[in-house]
């Protein structure tokens, strides 16, 4: 088992780039089991989520190359329509692949996600769609067996949630579906976004991706394409949480910052100065972190991300004075909160609401990564905590963060993996 060791206590100085989004490649490696043909994606981050996915996509009878951070994947001869257990269970959000097989194959076989570290993760939204497109669901014994041997029909389709990865599935299902698809209460996420640019970059028709209602007119086949996967917004704000707490001045390149619209002003009532230029962000952190007061209420976008929540706790537990999350999209998305207690953090979780007391101080200690987003929370309290923090179960943190202490240590801080 992998761990990092992070020696606290150094200002972060310097520049880093932002790697591709891991929340967009998925889908769109999904999106790549569509029509056959080839799709060059750029930018595509080397993280063991997206590993996961391609070899999903081999499995499935795809070529898939990789060279450096491109991805070749050549989608002529898929021949399977089943995701195996073990290849399910690598990967939650392997569920974004129903929604392409079944269109490519007009089958899909595949157990359901298991629960993970957020709390349940149900699927209902994405079954009731892709049903009312016209395929028949069986759920039996953890198995999920879908068909759609007449193939699947464009459909008006409301979600009860603005669900993002029901709304990638019915993106998915639909662009070769017969005639027009509506999606209303879509999911706007920049993903949603990339996704639909991949898309239409091979001949799909979709208008207002990225709004709440989403038209997508069927189409008979798709071309091959050349994509580059937008920036990782999430990690963006991990690298600002980590200039943030250790009062450093950090650039961040390669990022758009109409994506963090919700989390910027976080950093600034937290007494940040920043610097927003088009593909960049400059932070410069204060000598000493202000409490955020109003309630950080996560939301679906553009309201603040669920995603970012654990970093900015992180940082938080350094101001002086109380901040306050609200966790509204996950059900159990605070279990980073006791590892940040035994730092030395002092937070209280009442259901979804959790209040941070700020201390002077956070503590080194053995901590572990308890989901990925958690994981990335301990990093960011312990570049600025006293002493040396180990923090095990890293694999969580390599889900969604390209060697997290290569970043780090780009910016001065004294980390490294054993
Ligand atoms: C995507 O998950 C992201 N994952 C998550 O990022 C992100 O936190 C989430 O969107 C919200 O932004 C990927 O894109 C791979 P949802 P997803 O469907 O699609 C409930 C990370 O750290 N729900 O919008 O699973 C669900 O239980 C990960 O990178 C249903 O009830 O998110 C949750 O409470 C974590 N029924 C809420 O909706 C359904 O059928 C949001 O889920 C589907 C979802």
């Amino acid at each position: 088992m992998q761990k990092l060791l992070i020696q606290g206590g150094r200002r972060l100085q310097g520049e880093v780039r932002v790697h591709g989004a891991k929340n967009s490649s998925l889908p769109i490696l999904a999106a790549a089991l569509l029509g056959g043909g080839e799709t060059v994606l750029h930018n595509c981050p080397a993280l063991s989520d997206v590993d996961a996915a391609l070899r999903i996509l081999t499995y499935l009878g795809c070529e898939v190359r990789r060279e450096g951070d491109t991805v070749r994947i050549e989608s002529s001869s898929v021949t399977q329509n089943e995701i195996p257990d073990d290849l399910m269970h690598e990967m939650r959000s392997s569920i974004v692949f129903l929604g392409a097989i079944l269109s490519r194959m007009g089958r899909a076989k595949l157990s359901f996600p298991g629960g993970c570290e957020l709390g349940p993760r149900p699927i209902d939204l994405h079954i009731q769609a892709l049903e009312r497109l016209g395929a028949q669901i069986a759920e039996e014994y953890g198995y999920l067996d879908c068909r759609a041997e007449q193939g699947l029909t464009g459909t008006k389709i409301t979600l009860a949630f603005p669900s993002v990865g029901a709304t990638e599935n019915i993106l998915l299902a639909s662009v070769l579906a017969k005639g027009e698809t509506v999606i209303h209460n879509a999911a706007q996420e920049p993903e949603i976004v990339d996704l639909a640019n991949y898309l239409i970059s091979r001949g799909a028709r979709i208008r207002d991706a990225g709004r709440s209602t989403i038209l997508i007119e069927g189409v008979d086949r798709l071309s091959s394409t050349e994509y580059t996967v937008m920036p990782d917004r999430i990690v963006a704000a991990t690298y600002l949480s980590g200039a943030a707490i250790t009062g450093g001045d950090v650039l961040v390149t390669g990022v758009n910052p109409n994506d963090l619209e919700s989390v910027l002003p976080v950093f600034e009532q937290a007494g940040c100065r920043m610097k927003v230029e088009p593909d960049r962000i400059f932070l410069s952190g204060p000598g000493m972190l202000r409490p955020v007061s109003g309630p950080i209420r996560t939301m679906p976008y553009p309201g603040f991300p669920t995603d970012a929540q654990a970093p900015l706790m992180a940082t938080l537990t350094l101001a002086d004075g109380t901040s306050m999350f609200v966790e509204n999209i996950f059900e159990s998305r605070y279990k980073h909160a006791a590892e940040l207690a035994r730092m030395g953090a002092d937070i209280k979780v009442e259901g979804r609401t959790a209040v941070v007391r700020g201390v002077e101080k956070l503590y080194g200690v053995p901590v572990e990564a308890t989901d990925l987003r958690g994981g990335a929370a301990l990093v960011v309290a312990a570049l600025a905590a006293v002493g040396e923090t180990r923090i095990s179960r890293v694999e969580h943190i390599d889900r969604g963060y390209e060697s997290v202490e290569t970043a780090f240590s780009s910016l001065g801080a004294k980390i490294r993996r054993v």
